[in-house]
């Protein structure tokens, strides 16, 4: 798929899914892999590894950072790591695409490096706000120039002394932990974040993995700058993220019964198998494992009459990349399902509120968006045409739709699938979908 083409999809309503499939790697950690690989002791062996933009972007970032990268190769990476402090300055601002993760947990790296730097990225990404990492970091005694606006180009000057801080999220949100978990690293003291709910802990259980100890509890991650990391083994897990939609388009296709294999389960990521069970999903676990430190599990979905609910609040940053497919899954159900307290989807790649309530109005579905979520009364899918905004999860969403469509839909500007789930078409027709690879 090339970035710079304007791609659509095109598939026709109907269909099942079947079979059994594996998923391409987790976005979240396969970031983490490179970034704490490239700050550890020693060579850093991945595998598993998301060959998609976002996480190349990182990947590239070390690279132009002087950090010796081998790969990928069908998802094997080598990471030669420089330690905490064998960083060098990019010659050029570091571009980070579309990639929120890169930009906000580098923001937090690069704060505590003795050379400047400057991050960048694709129109969406210089849109997204900033001050969530920039304000705190400055607590720490960061120096980084936002927009008048809070966004990107962030310009970041190396040199200072960073102070440890104890910081109360006013949002959840696993990118501002993790930005100021890696500043901490390199930070005078003791440096604590308290979260107002638990958000994904891939960062604090990778360091944990890496010998640095990162203390959880009480709602709060907590660790002392100034040590080290070791190099170790990394086999990054299905991507539950990427899971989510054959999730949903399994349970809303008569028929389907589909197996996918080797998906992550961590706890603070399996919302969308929550709230799916709780609109009446048939979804099975089985084979539940621990690879390097995060759950792992196979998963098997069926066809099942869907009801509407109102998500508990408590799901919503479990869940939170999920929603554009659970939307089209209420859709699709018996009654009502109700969102709240989930703003922060109104700041995702694209405004997913406005964005999917949009392309389900396209295709005749009552869909009321609210300021903080979204009204979905379940009924008919009609065909018809909707634009992603260049929004990943809200192309595959929509192909999902067609599933239960009574005719073709369109999907526009569809090339930053790839930024999360390469391979997507081709596996998705694979599987039942009926649209052309
Ligand atoms: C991510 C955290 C979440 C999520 C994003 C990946 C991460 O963002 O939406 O796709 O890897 O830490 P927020 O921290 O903004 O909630």
């Amino acid at each position: 798929m090339n970035k710079n083409q304007n791609i659509s999809f095109q598939v026709d309503a109907g269909g099942s899914l079947k079979g059994c499939i594996r998923v391409p790697g987790d976005k979240s950690i396969s970031h983490r892999s490179i970034m704490l690989g490239a700050i550890a002791e020693g060579t850093t062996r991945i595998s598993g590894f998301l060959e998609g933009d976002d996480s190349l972007a990182t990947l590239r970032a070390f690279q132009a950072m002087g950090v010796d990268i081998e790969g990928p190769d069908k998802g094997r990476v080598v990471v030669h790591g420089v330690g905490l402090n064998g960083l060098q300055a990019p010659a050029q601002p570091l571009d980070l695409g579309n990639s929120g993760t890169s930009m906000r947990l580098l923001s937090g790296l690069l704060a505590g490096q003795a050379f400047d730097s400057e991050l960048v990225g694709d129109s969406s990404l210089m849109s997204r706000p900033m001050r969530r990492v920039t304000a705190p970091l400055a607590q720490m005694g960061a120096e980084i120039d936002t927009t008048d606006a809070g966004t990107a180009p962030l310009k970041i000057r190396g040199g200072r002394r960073l102070q440890a801080i104890d910081y109360q999220m006013p949002v959840a949100s696993a990118q501002v932990k993790s930005c100021l978990l890696l500043a901490g690293l390199y930070a005078h003291g003791r440096t604590c974040v308290h979260e107002p709910a638990p958000t994904r802990d891939h960062t604090e259980r990778m360091l944990n993995g890496m010998g640095y100890p990162v203390d959880c509890s009480e709602g709060a991650a907590c660790l002392d700058g100034g040590g080290s990391l070791a190099a170790t083994v990394i086999d990054v897990p299905a991507d539950i993220s990427s899971a989510a939609f054959f999730l949903v388009g399994a349970s809303i296709a008569p028929g389907s019964d589909l197996q996918l294999q080797h998906v992550g389960v961590n706890p603070t990521r399996t919302g969308v198998i929550d709230i799916l069970k709780l609109m009446g999903a048939d979804i099975v676990l089985s084979n539940p494992r621990i690879v390097g430190g995060e759950p792992v599990a196979d998963v098997r979905v069926r066809a099942a009459s869907l009801h509407g609910i109102d998500i508990p609040l408590e799901q919503v940053p479990l869940a939170i990349d999920e929603f554009p497919a659970l939307f089209v899954a209420a859709a699709c159900a018996q009654g009502r399902t109700v969102l709240t307290g989930a703003e922060e989807l109104r700041v995702k790649e694209s405004d997913r509120i406005q964005v999917m309530a949009d392309g389900l109005r396209a295709l005749g579905v009552d869909a009321e968006p609210t300021p903080d979520g979204m009204i979905i009364q379940g009924g008919d899918i009609a065909g018809g045409t909707v634009d992603s905004h260049g929004d990943h999860r809200i192309a595959m969403s929509f192909a999902m739709a067609a599933l239960r469509a009574s005719g073709p839909i369109r999907i526009e500007d569809c090339a930053n699938v790839n930024t999360s789930f390469p391979g997507f078409v081709e596996l998705a027709a694979n599987a039942g979908l009926r649209m052309q690879a």
